[in-house]
């Protein structure tokens, strides 16, 4: 571990599990009594755009009620004490590394954010969208939830898949290894020479291809390996 310069962390929903938002597929294969065909791709919200807007709305009303937990903290606190370079890659589309103090890349988008359908600008949004409120840009009433759906393309690939081919570590965190392109991510790294490190509840589905991996609560798991990384 002496020899770690650069860490890439991958994280997924089972990190803010213990803040309080439920995981994707530990809700047996519903998230929040919806399937994920009718909320999470292009073709739901092409068929019924208010159930999908409702329902973002929802998840961005209560993300803002809860709070980080101690394993967002460990993650802040590694990415101001490392003395290498870190990129913390989240395919949560929360905002608790944010609130922690961690300044994560969001693969899959932001809820805090809405995106133009028209112009497709981003733009920063705290309220609702199914009122329909024009875009800041164009004017458009064609503002959208600006979260990754299944069949679009994940934000940065370019800059995450440079950082796995140049880190010594990549430790994967709260996340079932079931959805591409990040479950690759792990194999990835290792292509490129790197120790591997996976930090989830239970064996993940990538498992496997891990030289470690740790099984309890990211909120004890994680704040012990950042204590680890740092005395050494
Ligand atoms: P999943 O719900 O698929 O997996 C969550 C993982 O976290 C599971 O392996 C759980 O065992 C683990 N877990 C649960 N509680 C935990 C805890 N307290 N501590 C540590 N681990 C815990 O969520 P993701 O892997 O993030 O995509 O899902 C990946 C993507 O699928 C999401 O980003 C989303 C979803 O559909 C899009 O919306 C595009």
């Amino acid at each position: 571990m002496a020899e770690i310069k650069r860490i890439v962390i991958l994280t997924g929903a089972g990190i803010s599990a213990e803040s309080g938002i439920d995981t994707f597929r530990d809700a047996g294969g519903l998230w929040e009594q919806h399937r994920v065909e009718d909320v999470a791709t292009p073709e739901g919200f092409a068929r019924d755009p208010m159930l999908v807007q409702r329902f973002y709305d929802l998840r961005r009303a209560v993300m803002q009620e809860v709070e980080p937990n101690p394993a967002h903290h460990a993650l802040a606190r590694l990415e101001r004490e490392f003395t290498g370079e870190l990129l913390l890659v989240t395919q949560n589309v929360d905002d608790l590394h944010e609130r922690a103090g961690a300044n994560p890349l969001h693969m899959h988008g932001e809820l805090l954010s809405a995106l133009c359908a028209i112009c497709e600008t981003r733009h920063p949004w705290s309220g609702t969208l199914i009122d329909g409120p024009p875009c800041p840009t164009c004017q458009a009433e064609a503002l959208r939830p600006d979260v990754v759906w299944f069949g679009e393309m994940p934000y940065q690939m370019d800059r995450i898949y440079r950082a796995l081919a140049n880190c010594d570590l990549f430790v994967s965190i709260g996340t079932s290894g079931a959805v591409y392109p990040a479950a690759g991510f792990v194999q990835e790294a290792k292509r490129h020479g790197a120790q591997t490190l996976e930090l989830n509840l239970e064996p993940s589905e990538g498992s496997h291809w891990f030289d470690v991996s740790r099984h309890s609560k990211a909120g004890e798991l994680v704040p012990e390996w950042v204590e680890e990384m740092l005395s050494e």
